[in-house]
């Protein structure tokens, strides 16, 4: 039987790459979203995976969407918390639903969905997590403090977690990707891009979602199995964490 994927935010980006790179290795894949209905079904009808829709910073609606994931795939074997957003100001400017925002969509959600799946991959004893956490998690960034402050908490969110599955073959890894040209970062201020981002990237360029893509297929592989609570870092030598 494949193993199924489940991957948040994996109608567009990072996730969309995500998700196709898991069915090219052979996963059945489901790709959770948030509200873009016409992108979904773009990317359903364009590769053939089932998408459903909920909000990952509810944590009635990831348990009732895990629960219809699990009943039309079979009980997940990865997880791919995935899904994030931003929402950049200076902190004197910023707004407190700025930071709540962040804080329960991009940290909040791996409680939310990593609850829901635990169990079943300790009785399983198999399970493979995944957390696309950020450079920015690790080294800060003028303007986020709030999505700073939820992608560090990702990496610690994994390497506890990582601690209480190790023994019952849950493996959780972080990955820190660079900027990566998506949706995300075509949103920034183009000219903080090309003035202050890109010039200090050494390869030169932004990451590509498949870049990404390939670290998870790794982590989430049997190869893989020696790895748990790690952060692999995917930036193009901006910054060594
Ligand atoms: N360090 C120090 N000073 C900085 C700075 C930095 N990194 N960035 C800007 N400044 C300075 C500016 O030079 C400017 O100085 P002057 O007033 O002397 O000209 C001052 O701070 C104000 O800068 P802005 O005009 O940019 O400030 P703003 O309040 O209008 O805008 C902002 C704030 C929207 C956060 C804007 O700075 C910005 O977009 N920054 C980039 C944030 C960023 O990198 N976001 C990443 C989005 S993609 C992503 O998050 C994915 C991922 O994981 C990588
Ligand atoms: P993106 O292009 O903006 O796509 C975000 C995805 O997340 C979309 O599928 C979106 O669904 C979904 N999403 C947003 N809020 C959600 C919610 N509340 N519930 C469910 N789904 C939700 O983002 P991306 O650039 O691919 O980033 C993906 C992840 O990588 C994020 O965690 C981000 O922080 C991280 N990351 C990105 C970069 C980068 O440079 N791009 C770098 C490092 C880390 P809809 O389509 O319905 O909106």
């Amino acid at each position: 039987m494949p193993r199924v994927a489940l991957v948040t935010g994996g109608t567009r980006g990072i996730g969309a790459a995500i998700c196709i790179a898991l069915k090219a290795a052979g996963y059945t894949v489901a790709a959770n979203y948030g509200g873009n209905d016409e992108t979904a079904q773009k990317f359903k009808a364009e590769t053939g995976i089932n998408v459903y829709k909920w909000d990952v910073s509810s944590f009635e609606a990831c348990a009732a969407g895990v629960k219809q994931v699990e009943a039309d795939l079979g009980p997940i074997d990865v997880l791919v918390n995935n899904a994030g957003i931003t929402r950049d100001s200076q902190l004197h400017r910023m707004k407190p639903e700025q930071w709540s925002a962040v804080i329960n969509t991009n940290l909040g959600s791996l409680f939310n969905m990593c609850r829901q799946v635990i169990e079943g991959m300790r009785e399983r004893k198999f399970g493979r997590i995944v957390n696309i956490s950020s450079i920015n998690g690790q080294k800060g960034q003028f303007g986020q403090v709030n999505y700073s402050a939820a992608k560090a908490g990702e990496i610690g969110f994994t390497k506890a977690l990582a601690q209480e599955g190790a023994r019952v073959g849950v493996t959780v890894n972080a990955i820190c990707p660079g900027y990566i040209a998506t949706d995300m970062v075509k949103a920034m201020s183009q000219e903080v891009l090309q003035k202050s981002v890109l010039p200090q990237i050494p390869i030169g360029r932004l990451g590509e979602p498949e870049e990404v893509a390939r670290c998870v297929v790794f982590l989430a592989s049997d190869d893989a199995g020696l790895i748990t609570g790690s952060t692999l870092t995917a930036n193009g030598g901006q910054y060594f964490a």
